[in-house]
Protein backbone atom coordinates (compact mmCIF):
# COMPACT_ATOMS: atom_id res chain seq x y z
CA UNK A 1 0.00 0.00 0.00
CA UNK A 2 1.46 3.23 -0.78
CA UNK A 3 1.68 5.75 2.58
CA UNK A 4 2.43 9.63 1.81
CA UNK A 5 4.17 11.11 5.09
CA UNK A 6 4.42 15.23 4.92
CA UNK A 7 7.59 16.42 6.72
CA UNK A 8 6.97 20.42 7.56
CA UNK A 9 10.66 21.49 8.04
CA UNK A 10 10.37 25.32 6.53
CA UNK A 11 10.56 26.22 10.05
CA UNK A 12 13.96 29.21 10.77
CA UNK A 13 14.56 26.99 13.80
CA UNK A 14 15.42 30.55 15.84
CA UNK A 15 16.19 28.37 19.02
CA UNK A 16 19.01 26.85 17.61
CA UNK A 17 20.95 29.86 16.34
CA UNK A 18 23.59 30.42 15.23
CA UNK A 19 23.82 26.73 13.88
CA UNK A 20 19.89 27.48 12.18
CA UNK A 21 21.91 30.56 10.38
CA UNK A 22 24.11 28.10 8.24
CA UNK A 23 22.28 24.54 8.40
CA UNK A 24 18.38 24.17 8.46
CA UNK A 25 17.78 22.73 11.65
CA UNK A 26 16.44 19.78 10.45
CA UNK A 27 20.01 19.15 8.77
CA UNK A 28 21.47 19.52 11.99
CA UNK A 29 23.79 16.60 13.17
CA UNK A 30 22.99 14.11 16.06
CA UNK A 31 24.72 10.89 16.61
CA UNK A 32 26.39 11.74 12.86
CA UNK A 33 23.19 11.37 10.78
CA UNK A 34 21.12 14.56 10.24
CA UNK A 35 17.57 14.59 12.36
CA UNK A 36 15.70 14.37 9.30
CA UNK A 37 17.93 11.37 8.70
CA UNK A 38 17.07 9.52 11.14
CA UNK A 39 13.84 10.51 11.01
CA UNK A 40 13.56 9.15 7.43
CA UNK A 41 15.31 5.75 8.76
CA UNK A 42 11.99 5.20 10.76
CA UNK A 43 9.78 6.39 8.25
CA UNK A 44 10.96 3.70 5.54
CA UNK A 45 11.58 1.21 7.36
CA UNK A 46 8.02 1.78 8.50
CA UNK A 47 6.51 1.48 4.72
CA UNK A 48 6.22 5.11 3.97
CA UNK A 49 6.75 5.01 -0.18
CA UNK A 50 6.21 8.91 -0.67
CA UNK A 51 7.27 12.04 1.04
CA UNK A 52 5.93 15.83 0.54
CA UNK A 53 8.42 18.58 2.56
CA UNK A 54 7.37 22.09 3.48
CA UNK A 55 10.12 23.73 2.90
CA UNK A 56 10.78 27.39 3.54
CA UNK A 57 13.99 28.70 5.15
CA UNK A 58 17.07 26.86 3.25
CA UNK A 59 14.51 24.40 1.97
CA UNK A 60 17.09 23.50 -0.96
CA UNK A 61 19.64 21.83 1.05
CA UNK A 62 16.85 19.80 2.58
CA UNK A 63 15.75 18.74 -0.95
CA UNK A 64 18.94 18.07 -1.93
CA UNK A 65 19.60 15.74 1.44
CA UNK A 66 16.73 13.91 0.78
CA UNK A 67 17.29 13.20 -2.51
CA UNK A 68 21.10 11.82 -2.14
CA UNK A 69 20.25 10.08 0.73
CA UNK A 70 16.86 8.26 -0.76
CA UNK A 71 17.16 8.50 -4.78
CA UNK A 72 14.79 5.83 -5.45
CA UNK A 73 12.04 7.49 -2.68
CA UNK A 74 9.01 9.31 -4.56
CA UNK A 75 9.33 12.86 -3.04
CA UNK A 76 8.04 16.26 -3.28
CA UNK A 77 7.85 19.11 -1.96
CA UNK A 78 5.98 22.32 -1.58
CA UNK A 79 6.80 25.75 -0.58
CA UNK A 80 5.72 27.93 2.60
CA UNK A 81 6.79 31.29 1.75
CA UNK A 82 6.49 32.61 5.33
CA UNK A 83 6.62 30.72 8.26
CA UNK A 84 3.20 31.20 9.70
CA UNK A 85 2.87 28.32 11.88
CA UNK A 86 2.52 25.07 11.66
CA UNK A 87 -1.24 24.43 10.32
CA UNK A 88 -0.28 26.95 7.75
CA UNK A 89 2.16 24.81 6.81
CA UNK A 90 0.34 21.80 6.22
CA UNK A 91 -2.03 24.04 4.30
CA UNK A 92 0.25 24.86 2.04
CA UNK A 93 0.57 20.67 1.37
CA UNK A 94 -2.73 20.87 0.98
CA UNK A 95 -2.90 19.08 -2.64
CA UNK A 96 -2.00 16.19 -0.90
CA UNK A 97 -4.69 16.12 1.61
CA UNK A 98 -6.95 14.37 -0.91
CA UNK A 99 -8.58 11.92 1.15
CA UNK A 100 -6.52 9.50 1.10
CA UNK A 101 -4.85 8.67 4.86
CA UNK A 102 -1.50 10.77 5.32
CA UNK A 103 1.26 10.39 8.20
CA UNK A 104 2.36 13.85 9.28
CA UNK A 105 6.12 14.20 10.90
CA UNK A 106 7.70 17.50 12.19
CA UNK A 107 10.91 17.67 11.05
CA UNK A 108 12.43 17.97 14.39
CA UNK A 109 11.02 15.16 16.23
CA UNK A 110 12.71 11.53 16.12
CA UNK A 111 10.20 9.22 17.55
CA UNK A 112 10.78 5.07 18.20
CA UNK A 113 7.10 3.22 18.18
CA UNK A 114 5.59 0.54 16.61
CA UNK A 115 4.67 1.92 13.26
CA UNK A 116 2.12 -1.12 12.23
CA UNK A 117 0.47 -0.61 15.19
CA UNK A 118 -0.17 2.87 14.71
CA UNK A 119 -1.16 2.42 11.29
CA UNK A 120 -3.89 -0.43 12.35
CA UNK A 121 -5.67 2.17 14.24
CA UNK A 122 -10.05 2.45 13.07
CA UNK A 123 -9.27 6.15 13.61
CA UNK A 124 -7.29 9.37 13.23
CA UNK A 125 -4.65 8.86 15.56
CA UNK A 126 -2.25 11.78 16.88
CA UNK A 127 0.99 10.51 19.15
CA UNK A 128 1.21 11.79 22.72
CA UNK A 129 3.28 11.35 25.65
CA UNK A 130 3.18 12.13 29.18
CA UNK A 131 5.08 15.36 30.24
CA UNK A 132 5.67 16.87 33.75
CA UNK A 133 5.35 20.52 32.13
CA UNK A 134 2.98 20.59 29.13
CA UNK A 135 2.46 24.12 28.89
CA UNK A 136 4.44 24.62 25.95
CA UNK A 137 2.99 21.78 23.75
CA UNK A 138 -0.15 21.18 22.31
CA UNK A 139 -1.90 19.45 24.92
CA UNK A 140 -5.15 16.60 24.05
CA UNK A 141 -7.76 15.64 26.78
CA UNK A 142 -9.35 12.36 26.85
CA UNK A 143 -12.71 10.67 27.51
CA UNK A 144 -13.62 6.71 27.13
CA UNK A 145 -10.15 6.43 25.26
CA UNK A 146 -11.07 8.76 23.02
CA UNK A 147 -9.76 12.37 22.19
CA UNK A 148 -12.49 15.06 23.67
CA UNK A 149 -10.25 18.20 23.27
CA UNK A 150 -6.90 19.92 21.60
CA UNK A 151 -5.37 22.84 23.22
CA UNK A 152 -2.20 24.69 21.75
CA UNK A 153 -0.03 26.10 24.96
CA UNK A 154 -2.39 25.68 27.43
CA UNK A 155 -1.46 28.45 30.39
CA UNK A 156 -3.83 25.52 32.66
CA UNK A 157 -3.53 22.23 30.43
CA UNK A 158 -6.33 20.04 31.38
CA UNK A 159 -3.88 17.18 31.72
CA UNK A 160 0.02 16.39 31.05
CA UNK A 161 -0.68 14.53 27.70
CA UNK A 162 1.65 16.39 24.97
CA UNK A 163 1.17 15.93 20.92
CA UNK A 164 4.85 14.85 19.98
CA UNK A 165 4.49 15.64 16.14
CA UNK A 166 2.98 12.35 15.22
CA UNK A 167 -0.39 12.30 13.21
CA UNK A 168 -1.83 9.62 11.38
CA UNK A 169 -4.24 11.18 9.56
CA UNK A 170 -7.31 9.25 7.94
CA UNK A 171 -9.88 11.65 7.27
CA UNK A 172 -7.32 14.16 5.32
CA UNK A 173 -10.61 15.86 3.06
CA UNK A 174 -11.44 16.87 6.71
CA UNK A 175 -8.33 18.29 7.55
CA UNK A 176 -8.05 20.80 4.51
CA UNK A 177 -11.10 21.56 5.34
CA UNK A 178 -9.93 22.55 8.90
CA UNK A 179 -6.66 24.50 7.84
CA UNK A 180 -9.06 26.07 4.71
CA UNK A 181 -11.68 27.45 8.09
CA UNK A 182 -8.42 28.31 10.00
CA UNK A 183 -6.85 30.29 7.23
CA UNK A 184 -10.29 32.26 6.72
CA UNK A 185 -11.29 32.39 9.49
CA UNK A 186 -7.60 34.33 10.69
CA UNK A 187 -7.59 31.92 13.89
CA UNK A 188 -4.42 32.09 15.33
CA UNK A 189 -2.72 31.37 18.86
CA UNK A 190 0.33 32.69 20.05
CA UNK A 191 0.27 34.74 16.68
CA UNK A 192 0.64 31.11 14.31
CA UNK A 193 -1.78 29.07 12.83
CA UNK A 194 -2.25 25.95 14.42
CA UNK A 195 -2.24 22.61 13.60
CA UNK A 196 -3.79 21.64 16.83
CA UNK A 197 -6.40 24.55 16.57
CA UNK A 198 -7.08 22.63 13.03
CA UNK A 199 -7.41 18.83 14.92
CA UNK A 200 -9.73 20.50 17.51
CA UNK A 201 -11.81 22.39 14.72
CA UNK A 202 -12.27 18.69 13.00
CA UNK A 203 -13.23 17.21 16.56
CA UNK A 204 -16.26 19.19 16.68
CA UNK A 205 -17.05 19.10 13.50
CA UNK A 206 -17.79 14.82 14.72
CA UNK A 207 -14.07 13.55 13.25
CA UNK A 208 -12.91 10.78 15.75
CA UNK A 209 -9.32 10.95 17.03
CA UNK A 210 -7.49 8.44 19.04
CA UNK A 211 -4.28 9.03 21.51
CA UNK A 212 -1.12 6.61 20.50
CA UNK A 213 0.67 6.42 23.34
CA UNK A 214 4.94 7.66 22.12
CA UNK A 215 7.09 6.21 24.60
CA UNK A 216 10.39 7.22 23.05
CA UNK A 217 10.53 10.63 21.71
CA UNK A 218 13.34 13.04 21.26
CA UNK A 219 12.83 16.56 21.00
CA UNK A 220 15.84 18.29 18.84
CA UNK A 221 14.33 22.06 19.16
CA UNK A 222 17.27 23.70 21.33
CA UNK A 223 20.82 23.03 22.17
CA UNK A 224 20.22 20.90 24.90
CA UNK A 225 17.61 18.67 23.62
CA UNK A 226 19.94 18.12 20.75
CA UNK A 227 22.59 17.23 23.17
CA UNK A 228 19.81 14.78 25.20
CA UNK A 229 19.25 12.98 22.05
CA UNK A 230 22.52 12.43 20.68
CA UNK A 231 23.13 11.19 24.29
CA UNK A 232 20.21 8.32 24.06
CA UNK A 233 20.87 7.50 20.46
CA UNK A 234 24.69 7.07 21.18
CA UNK A 235 23.55 3.98 23.16
CA UNK A 236 22.52 2.49 20.03
CA UNK A 237 25.06 4.00 17.31
CA UNK A 238 28.40 3.77 19.35
CA UNK A 239 31.85 2.44 18.13
CA UNK A 240 34.88 1.56 19.50
CA UNK A 241 37.59 2.36 17.85
CA UNK A 242 41.13 2.05 18.24
CA UNK A 243 42.84 5.38 19.31
CA UNK A 244 46.22 4.88 19.95
CA UNK A 245 47.37 7.15 22.88
CA UNK A 246 43.79 8.28 23.36
CA UNK A 247 41.05 7.20 25.89
CA UNK A 248 37.77 6.25 25.05
CA UNK A 249 35.11 6.67 27.43
CA UNK A 250 32.06 4.65 25.74
CA UNK A 251 29.44 5.23 24.37
CA UNK A 252 31.21 7.95 21.40
CA UNK A 253 31.14 7.87 17.30
CA UNK A 254 33.83 8.45 16.06
CA UNK A 255 33.79 8.56 12.31
CA UNK A 256 36.73 6.57 10.35
CA UNK A 257 38.08 9.65 8.75
CA UNK A 258 38.26 11.41 11.79
CA UNK A 259 41.69 12.32 13.02
CA UNK A 260 41.65 11.66 17.19
CA UNK A 261 44.75 11.83 18.96
CA UNK A 262 46.09 12.42 22.68
CA UNK A 263 42.62 13.33 23.86
CA UNK A 264 40.10 11.29 26.12
CA UNK A 265 36.58 11.36 24.50
CA UNK A 266 33.57 10.71 26.02
CA UNK A 267 31.38 9.74 27.42
CA UNK A 268 28.64 10.54 24.60
CA UNK A 269 30.75 12.22 21.79
CA UNK A 270 29.79 12.25 18.20
CA UNK A 271 32.39 13.46 15.70
CA UNK A 272 31.42 13.01 12.02
CA UNK A 273 34.20 12.54 9.32
CA UNK A 274 36.89 14.80 8.88
CA UNK A 275 37.61 16.46 12.05
CA UNK A 276 39.97 16.34 13.94
CA UNK A 277 40.67 16.28 17.72
CA UNK A 278 43.68 16.56 19.62
CA UNK A 279 45.65 17.51 23.01
CA UNK A 280 41.69 18.03 24.52
CA UNK A 281 39.39 16.29 26.93
CA UNK A 282 35.90 16.38 25.32
CA UNK A 283 32.48 14.86 26.67
CA UNK A 284 28.86 15.20 26.01
CA UNK A 285 29.53 16.95 22.72
CA UNK A 286 28.49 16.85 18.90
CA UNK A 287 31.53 17.82 16.77
CA UNK A 288 30.67 18.14 13.11
CA UNK A 289 32.19 17.06 10.31
CA UNK A 290 35.73 18.71 9.36
CA UNK A 291 35.77 20.68 12.45
CA UNK A 292 39.10 21.13 14.76
CA UNK A 293 39.79 21.07 18.35
CA UNK A 294 43.22 21.68 20.23
CA UNK A 295 43.63 22.01 23.73
CA UNK A 296 40.43 22.57 24.90
CA UNK A 297 38.67 20.67 27.81
CA UNK A 298 34.92 21.06 26.22
CA UNK A 299 31.23 19.74 27.23
CA UNK A 300 27.80 20.05 26.43
CA UNK A 301 29.11 21.77 23.44
CA UNK A 302 27.98 21.57 19.66
CA UNK A 303 30.79 22.61 17.14
CA UNK A 304 29.74 23.32 13.77
CA UNK A 305 31.55 21.97 10.67
CA UNK A 306 34.80 23.05 9.64
CA UNK A 307 34.39 25.40 12.97
CA UNK A 308 38.01 25.64 14.89
CA UNK A 309 38.44 25.60 18.84
CA UNK A 310 41.65 26.42 19.79
CA UNK A 311 42.63 26.58 23.72
CA UNK A 312 45.75 26.40 25.50
CA UNK A 313 47.44 24.97 27.97
CA UNK A 314 48.02 27.12 31.65
CA UNK A 315 51.29 27.95 33.22
CA UNK A 316 50.89 28.16 37.25
CA UNK A 317 53.15 28.21 40.12
CA UNK A 318 51.23 27.49 42.83
CA UNK A 319 53.08 27.26 46.10
CA UNK A 320 51.66 24.58 48.58
CA UNK A 321 48.19 24.52 50.65
CA UNK A 322 47.07 26.96 47.82
CA UNK A 323 43.83 26.36 45.96
CA UNK A 324 42.93 27.50 42.54
CA UNK A 325 39.82 26.85 40.59
CA UNK A 326 38.75 28.05 36.59
CA UNK A 327 35.03 28.12 37.11
P1 LIG B 1 8.88 24.78 15.63
O1 LIG B 1 7.61 25.17 16.25
O2 LIG B 1 9.91 24.14 16.49
O3 LIG B 1 9.49 26.07 14.90
O4 LIG B 1 8.51 23.84 14.41
P2 LIG B 1 10.93 26.29 14.25
O5 LIG B 1 10.89 27.48 13.37
O6 LIG B 1 11.40 25.04 13.58
O7 LIG B 1 11.89 26.57 15.50
P3 LIG B 1 11.96 27.85 16.49
O8 LIG B 1 10.72 27.77 17.34
O9 LIG B 1 12.05 29.09 15.64
O10 LIG B 1 13.22 27.61 17.25
C1 LIG B 1 8.23 22.45 14.51
C2 LIG B 1 8.30 21.85 13.11
O11 LIG B 1 7.35 22.50 12.25
C3 LIG B 1 7.98 23.12 11.15
C4 LIG B 1 9.44 23.27 11.57
O12 LIG B 1 10.29 23.32 10.43
C5 LIG B 1 9.66 22.06 12.45
O13 LIG B 1 9.95 20.91 11.66
N1 LIG B 1 7.33 24.43 10.85
C6 LIG B 1 7.02 25.27 11.89
C7 LIG B 1 7.05 24.77 9.56
O14 LIG B 1 7.32 24.00 8.60
N2 LIG B 1 6.46 25.98 9.31
C8 LIG B 1 6.12 26.85 10.30
O15 LIG B 1 5.57 27.94 10.01
C9 LIG B 1 6.42 26.47 11.63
Amino acid sequence: MALRAIIPVAGVGTRLRPHTHIVPKALLTVADQPILGHILDGLLAAGVTEVVLVVGYRGEQIVEYIRTKSPNLSLRWVRQEEPLGLGHAIWCARHYLDGSPALIVLGDTIVELNWQELFRQPDNVVGVKEVEDPRRFGVVLLRDGMIEGFVEKPEEPPSNLALVGVYMIADTAALRTALEELLQRGLRTRGEYQLTDALELMRRSGVRFRPFVVQTWYDCGKVETLLETNRHLLHRRSNHPELPGCAVIPPVYIAPSAQVEHSVIGPYVAISEGARVRFSIVRDAIINAGASLEAVVLEQSVIGANALVCGRFQRVNVADDSEIRWE
